[in-house]
């Protein structure tokens, strides 16, 4: 275990390179991943759950067992009112937001919102999914917090991650230096850094989008995706079409790899379907930290100005080079 360097060990080590740090944000940090180790943990016998002899949501100890987005759900519940360091939480799973007014909590600085598992569908099938989180520092003086703390704009983030449950757990987070990512090694039980300063490639050949809805799309693009499938040596197309169905797993695959993922507006969806808050603002954050860009096809992600909390944005996401080109599909006249 020669030059490895943990989780924790990162995130203490790079708060020393701020002494104004008080900690709060890298404690708020380790108890966001000590829930992922959990969720891990839970996600890893999901398959296992039929042949324990669970009948009626009731497993063989007479525990009631919750489906595993509530249950992750739950985890990031109490590790964050318990971590003294956030005073009030905003979940995908929960209608309004949580405020958190313990004595030690309720003047804490910062406020945390998350999709406790993403891409949900696809737990019972055993293909990757995910949690995503964004920490923002609150705007109120003092005293519990309030929506206005939770509806800020994305690029006011302090903090963004997530963790992916795949074919191995990794966490990636970025404090607003760069991007790194971190393998769980389930034997020893920790985050260990496995991909430093992660840079996602200007261009790259893979776009991911829903193409079933293809009529369902505005035509600048409908042109796009043609042009995806065109035959041209020059820029290596025709690209390879990727969609998993989890924006987590999608959008790691691209940040590694270079790619473009797509969740556009449809006749079917005029806002798109993903959340603002738990699920484009937090990646947006990610993408542009790795070099890459977001956009709505028309506006900068982290511009946007947030009304409620479970608003939804179409997005565009990934390389930079690949979000600027779909772009200039959808607005043709555009400089
Ligand atoms: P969630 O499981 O948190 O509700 O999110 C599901 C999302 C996202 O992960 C994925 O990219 C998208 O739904 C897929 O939607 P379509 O099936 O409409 O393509
Ligand atoms: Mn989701
Ligand atoms: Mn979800």
């Amino acid at each position: 275990m020669n030059n490895v360097t943990v989780l924790d060990e990162f995130i203490i080590k790079r708060q020393s390179e701020f002494p104004f740090a008080s900690g709060d944000l890298s404690k708020l940090l380790r108890d966001i991943s000590l829930a992922a180790k959990i969720i891990h943990r839970e996600v890893n016998k999901a398959g296992l759950v039929d042949i324990l002899g669970v009948t009626d949501n009731t497993n063989v100890h007479g525990e009631t067992v919750k489906k595993l987005d509530e249950f992750a759900n739950t985890q990031l519940l109490n590790a964050l009112q318990v971590s003294g360091k956030c005073c009030g939480i905003a979940s995908e799973e929960e209608e309004d937001f949580v405020v958190v007014d313990n004595e030690v909590s309720k003047e804490a600085k910062y406020v945390v919102l998350f999709d406790p598992l993403d891409g949900s569908s696809n737990i019972d099938v055993n293909v990757s999914i995910g949690t995503i989180f964004s920490i923002y520092r609150r705007v109120s003086e003092s005293g519990p917090c309030r929506l206005s703390d939770l509806l800020q704009k994305g690029a006011k983030q302090v903090a963004a991650g997530y963790i992916i449950y795949g074919s191995s757990t990794m966490m990636v987070y970025s404090t607003g230096h760069g991007v790194n990512g971190f393998t769980l090694d389930p034997s020893i039980g920790e985050f260990c850094l496995s991909h430093p300063n992660i840079r996602i490639p200007e261009f790259a050949k893979t776009y991911s989008i829903n193409q079933g809805q293809f009529l369902l799309l505005a035509d600048g693009l409908k042109q796009y995706i043609n042009y995806c499938q065109e035959t041209d040596a020059a820029t290596g197309r025709p690209y390879s079409m990727r969609y998993i169905g989890s924006f987590v797993a999608d959008f790691h695959r691209n940040l590694i790899n270079g790619g473009i993922f797509i969740y556009p507006a449809s006749t079917k969806n005029p806002e798109g379907k993903l959340r603002l808050l738990y699920e484009c603002n937090p990646l947006a954050y990610i993408a542009e930290q790795a070099g890459g860009k977001a956009t709505t096809g028309q506006e900068r992600i982290l511009d946007i100005e947030p009304l409620t909390l479970h608003q939804r944005t179409p997005i565009y996401i990934g390389s930079a080079g690949m979000v600027q080109q779909a772009e200039a599909f959808l607005n043709p006249t555009a400089e």
